[in-house]
């Protein structure tokens, strides 16, 4: 049986807590899933926001292979909204929802089971009058109750529905009891051969992926998910960990995909990195400790033989490891072919940025390693035309010292300096900085990696700072920590100004930075 993979990354992943992700990260992730090969790429909720709007209108322009999908909630607004932005793909889904549950009916929707009844009717032909194929989810099918969940399937199938997607809303359900429910609705739902029968789990009790499989089990032919299991609260279905369950016990599945599986490592860290959701070094596939034998004994069994205690080769999800290191001798020929090995084709212009970078620490530091490299290629490939270039600085700091920092930045021919005490070096680095933009930011997260193990490890920084209510991340690398969160912070203000327009920035003055 053919899985089709629905990828809800830039919607319900981007609907994590403190991820806002802009136009072009929108896009560049969208091109990634469709080399990914997912079948379906849910871009946006349009009637959300301007900027959902634009993204969704720009990855149907753009991005070919997969459906793109559209999210409205089932009223004649909403799929306005959302056919104005995804009419341009060639392959335009809308998806409409609507929730079923008792609880949702009485507290948030306040009606009846017959007004729901009569607005899914009503909503899938509308939207069907736009497009061919129409999703349609009864949110929180999971506490549903099951006669009129299945009523309201049949209805949408009726009116014209051509792929029905089963929520578990809020996480609740159990891999059994989601399974039988799936069972359930193939059994009672009598039109159900003309859809396609989906799911869309959450992760609150951690068993998203689990009632995925469950649900396969029963006749489930669409799982939807995230990369990384981003999402609301505790996540969606974490794909990569789905996909690869489908792959490695195909023995018991029996399923067929259409996804390029060596593909998965590179969206995995592309997501972590736009996102700026770091990954826990246990998860699943795509965890730093995923394929790390650490006893004695596993390790001498791996060397032995792989599959001793390997159930998948790392190089399926595009793990390819290495033992050439780069260092201070190599070229600019050599960076791009190794960089080409690892499947990142740049520009001419991002080339000259990465290699300028990587001399720099190959400078500093002897080898220079692959994930090096990825940390090199997720900063300078990505740069945003930069107002502030980090151009010095020097801290001084100690535990009986007040931590003192002078910072230098490069704005176009001058160099700008400040210095600033604070709680701390980073603190003190910041604060001078701030003296130096004047851009009123608050700092949301600090969180400090380091990318490769040793003394001379690159340590990257990912600062994420609100502006207008708004989550700019900005990310710095060097064998010098600080350094790195000073780049870090000047890559998030730079953001800002791209996004907000120079002209459009509130600046502060002296006094509201002091007191901040
Ligand atoms: O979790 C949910 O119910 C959703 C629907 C909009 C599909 O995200
Ligand atoms: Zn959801």
């Amino acid at each position: 049986m053919r899985i089709y993979i629905f990828d809800t990354t830039l919607r319900d992943g981007e609907q994590s807590p403190g991820v806002s992700l802009n136009i072009q990260e929108k896009l560049e992730i969208a091109h990634q899933l469709a080399r990914l090969g997912v079948d379906v790429i849910e871009a946006g909720f349009p009637i959300a926001s301007p900027g959902d709007f634009e993204a969704v209108k720009a990855i149907a322009r753009e991005v070919e292979g997969p459906v793109i999908a559209a999210l409205a909630r089932i009223d004649t607004r909403d799929i306005d909204r959302a056919w104005e932005a995804v009419q341009y793909s060639r392959k335009p889904r809308l998806h409409v929802f609507i929730a079923t549950s008792d609880i949702h009916l009485k507290y948030k929707l306040r009606m009846s089971r017959e007004e729901v009844l009569e607005a899914v009717r009503s909503g899938v032909a509308y939207a069907k009058k736009y497009c061919q194929d129409v999703e349609f989810s009864p949110e929180d099918a999971s506490r549903s109750d099951v006669d009129f969940l299945c009523q309201v399937l049949t209805a949408a199938i009726d009116a014209g529905a051509t792929v029905i997607n089963i929520p578990d809303t809020v996480g609740y359900a159990t891999p059994p009891e989601f399974g039988r429910l799936i069972a359930e609705i193939r059994r009672r739902v009598p039109n159900i051969d003309k859809a396609i029968l989906s799911v869309h789990c959450h992760n609150d009790l951690g068993l998203a992926v689990a009632n995925s499989l469950a649900a396969i089990e029963n006749g489930a032919q669409q799982v939807e998910g995230a990369i990384n299991g981003i999402g609301e609260r505790a996540g969606n279905t974490a794909l990569e960990e789905l996909i690869m369950a489908l792959y490695t016990r195909k023995d018991f599945y029996n399923c067929e995909l259409g996804i390029v599986t060596e593909e998965i490592y590179r969206t995995s860290r592309l997501v972590s990195s736009l996102t700026g959701m770091p990954i826990q070094y246990n998860k699943a596939i795509v965890g730093r400790n995923a394929f790390a034998h650490e006893s004695g004994i596993h390790q001498d069994g791996v060397l032995k033989e792989r599959t001793t205690y390997e159930i998948m080769n790392p190089a399926m999800i595009g793990l390819v490891q290495n033992n050439i290191v780069l260092g201070k001798h190599s070229g600019r020929h050599a960076l791009r072919q190794r960089l080409e090995e690892l499947g990142y084709k740049l520009t001419e212009e991002q080339l000259n940025a990465a290699f300028a970078r990587f001399k720099e620490l190959a400078d500093r530091k002897k080898g220079i390693s692959d994930r090096d490299l990825e940390a090199i290629v997720a900063h300078e490939a990505r740069r945003v035309p930069e107002k502030y270039i980090l151009e010095h600085i020097q801290i001084a700091t100690g535990n009986r010292i007040v931590p003192t920092a002078t910072i230098g930045l490069r704005m176009g021919n001058q160099v700008i300096e400040e210095a600033a005490c604070g709680k701390g070096p980073v603190d003190a680095a910041f604060k001078a900085i701030d003296k130096i933009t004047r851009i009123p930011v608050g700092l949301k997260h600090y969180s400090l990696d380091a990318v490769t193990g040793g003394k001379d490890a690159v340590g990257e920084v990912t600062v994420k700072v609100e502006y207008e209510g708004r989550v700019f991340v900005g990310k710095g690398i060097s064998t010098d920590i600080l350094e790195a969160s000073a780049r870090a912070y000047v890559n998030a203000l730079n953001k800002v100004i791209f996004e907000v327009g120079e002209e459009n920035i509130k600046h502060a003055n002296g006094a509201a930075l002091e007191e901040a």
